[in-house]
């Protein structure tokens, strides 16, 4: 199942709606009776037309379907498109962004092995990498500002196997300097992993600046609508495995593809393939074809949802600077961090989730929430509708206090994720929460809120 995406050469519009489709008529996918949009192939598997054909499916001789675990026409379509859209060279879509995260850590890998990690990170990938991995014997260190070039490279053992960050780091909007990172990770023949899910490809494409291997949750920005999960890892294909002999899974001889090292049959894309058979197919997170379709809906139209979510982003930003009740607005551009940096890595926007500080502390934060209304309380991120969390009780509330000082996580810390809506009723919604925090009533107005007149 090859899935090699395109070169991104036209522009990225029309990339996100055509695809592979307009390099290849058929792009692979069957549109029976013609219809224009390629059906969902729900189906668990796929008929053989005879035993030698199914051997060298096995083998992977012949890359057509197997089974829907391994492969599926309809997945394949999304992971053609979002690999166009890195720049990558193939990608394997999951069913989450953890399962993405969890599978291209597990395709590099094992006991005994050790990890650097950015310490700002999705709670969820600390977690496993400390929790999880640490129980099969892999070892991490977090580095606590990713923008310490320093604490990178002082990281680094010689069982040192991956370097992992987030390209806007969740939910403290730090922007990753990929190209430093990179050569890091060069210098010591280890692969960057970057995390672009709160980025997405229209706004940053990581491959370019060097990194090795990009996952995202599809659930966020690229899906869009927060109806679907899906997880993406996608592969530059820039990588030499063979270098320092230390991943030997991908480099020596494998029994199931008859004494051939996937290096050898997969050439650049043997991390996909050994991902997909191997880590994927065994461990089992594997995408509906029907969140798939629902994925491919949401690419079709990202660039048009980014440029809105970063310019409602941008005006609030601005806004809750000049607001006596915050103290801090940690988005990227406004809050110290370096301004070459930021227009470097994010000319088109800084994306339009992030995190800022009210004076009041916990308590001011919890009033504050309880008075939006536009604004839905809730964990997800990268959605058409504006969401908000209070991390310190929530994403953060297993770490110690000392722990989340150390990556910005204070008590008076709220994230946002702001949609689509517009603008001039998400600041009047925040003005609303502002002003909760002058009166003591604040708690109960969540139920007493006024019904929204749709302008
Ligand atoms: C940056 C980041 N990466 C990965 C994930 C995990 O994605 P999913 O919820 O699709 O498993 C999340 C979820 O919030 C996230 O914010």
């Amino acid at each position: 199942m090859s899935n090699l995406g395109p070169v991104v050469r036209r522009g990225f519009a029309t990339e996100q709606i055509h695809g592979a489709e307009l390099a290849t008529p058929t792009s692979g996918v069957p549109t029976p009776h013609g219809s224009r949009i390629p059906p969902i192939h729900l189906t668990a598997g796929f008929v053989f037309d005879d035993v030698d054909q199914a051997q060298a499916r096995f083998r992977g001789e012949d890359d057509g379907y197997v089974y829907t675990r391994m492969g599926n026409p309809t997945n394949a379509d999304v992971e053609a498109r979002i690999a166009g859209l890195e720049g990558g060279k193939s990608a394997l879509l999951l069913a989450t962004g953890q399962a993405a995260t969890s599978v291209a850590t597990l395709g590099i890998v094992g006991a005994g092995d050790h990890i650097v990690a950015s310490g700002h990170l999705y709670e969820g990938t600390r977690g496993f990498f400390q929790d999880n991995l640490g129980r099969l014997g892999v070892s991490v260190d977090f580095v606590d500002d990713p923008t310490d070039l320093t604490a990178w490279a002082a990281a680094i053992r010689p069982e040192t196997r991956l370097l992992f960050a987030e390209s806007i780091s969740n939910p403290t909007a730090i922007v990753l300097d990929i190209a430093a990172i990179a050569r890091i990770a060069e210098r010591n023949a280890i692969p960057l992993v970057v995390d672009n899910t709160l980025a997405t490809p229209y706004l940053l494409r990581p491959l370019e600046h060097g990194a090795h291997i990009v996952v995202h949750s599809a659930s966020k920005f690229l899906s869009g609508h927060g109806q679907a999960l899906g997880g993406v890892v996608v592969d530059g294909g820039s990588f030499d495995w063979s270098r320092g002999d230390r991943f030997r899974h991908l480099t020596e001889p494998d029994r199931a593809l008859g004494g051939a090292s996937f290096v050898e049959r997969f050439g650049s894309g043997a991390f996909t393939a050994y991902t997909r058979g191997v880590v994927a197919g065994r461990f089992g997170p594997s995408p509906s074809p029907f969140n798939a379709f629902l994925v491919r809906q949401g690419i079709e139209t990202l660039s048009l949802r980014m440029e809105r979510h970063c310019a409602n982003a941008l005006a609030i930003a601005t806004w809750l600077q000049k607001q006596p009740e915050v103290s801090l607005v940690r988005y990227p551009g406004l809050d110290g961090q370096s301004p070459v940096r930021v227009r470097r890595y994010l000319p088109r926007g800084a994306g339009s989730v992030f995190s800022f500080e009210l004076r009041g502390g916990a308590p001011a934060a919890a009033d504050f929430i309880h008075s939006l209304t536009l604004f839905s309380h809730m964990s997800h991120l990268g959605d058409v509708r504006s969401l908000v969390l209070h991390p310190e009780s929530t994403s953060h509330v297993a770490r110690s206090e000392a722990e989340r000082h150390a990556v910005g996580i204070t008590p008076g810390l709220v994230r946002l994720s702001v949609g689509i809506e517009d603008v001039s009723d998400l600041i009047a919604d925040l003005d609303r929460g502002l002003d909760a925090l002058h009166t003591s009533a604040a708690t109960t107005s969540l139920r007493s809120a006024p019904a929204v007149q749709i302008a």
